[in-house]
């Protein structure tokens, strides 16, 4: 009983190393090379366009301010990110990854190809203006 106990305990401890003691980087996926540093080019400006785009394409699922409360969300597993709270932790090179390739094994889809490059930068500025 109290090897079973220690095992736990062991795994407990290790699983929390892992997790890194809550650093923001441990906890969202690793951003690959071809994405990792991007910096927005556009101004804050941008985020006007970058509004229209969300509307459109995003608050279905997402919610209109992006709370993950959108909809066509709720039945989906699973469900759509609180994008505010997410863009507290990454920084823009992680969020134009994720908007750009998409999250396998959830609804959500690359918008490469169906968003310029630029439209996408452009929902990224609106997304860092979300609470
Ligand atoms: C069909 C529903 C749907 C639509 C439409 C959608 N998303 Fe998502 N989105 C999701 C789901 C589901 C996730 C995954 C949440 C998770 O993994 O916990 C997600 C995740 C994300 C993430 C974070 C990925 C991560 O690291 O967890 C971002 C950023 C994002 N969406 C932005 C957008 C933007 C911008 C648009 C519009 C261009 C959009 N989404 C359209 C459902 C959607």
């Amino acid at each position: 009983m109290k090897k079973i106990l220690l095992a736990v305990l062991v795994f407990a401890a290790f699983t929390l190393a892992a997790c890194g003691g809550g650093e923001p980087a441990a906890v969202v996926a690793a951003i690959p090379a071809e994405f990792a540093g991007k910096t927005n080019p556009l101004g804050a400006e941008s985020a006007a366009a970058g509004a229209e785009i969300f509307k459109n394409n995003c608050t279905a699922c997402h919610g209109e301010q992006g709370h993950g409360d959108g909809p066509a969300g709720a039945a989906l597993n699973p469900a759509p990110k609180n994008l505010p709270e997410l863009a507290s932790t990454v920084g823009d090179d992680y969020l134009f990854w994720r908007v750009s390739a998409g999250k396998l094994g959830t609804s959500m889809v690359g918008w490469k190809g169906i968003l310029t490059d630029e439209q996408i930068w452009q929902v990224v500025s609106f997304i860092r203006t979300l609470k």
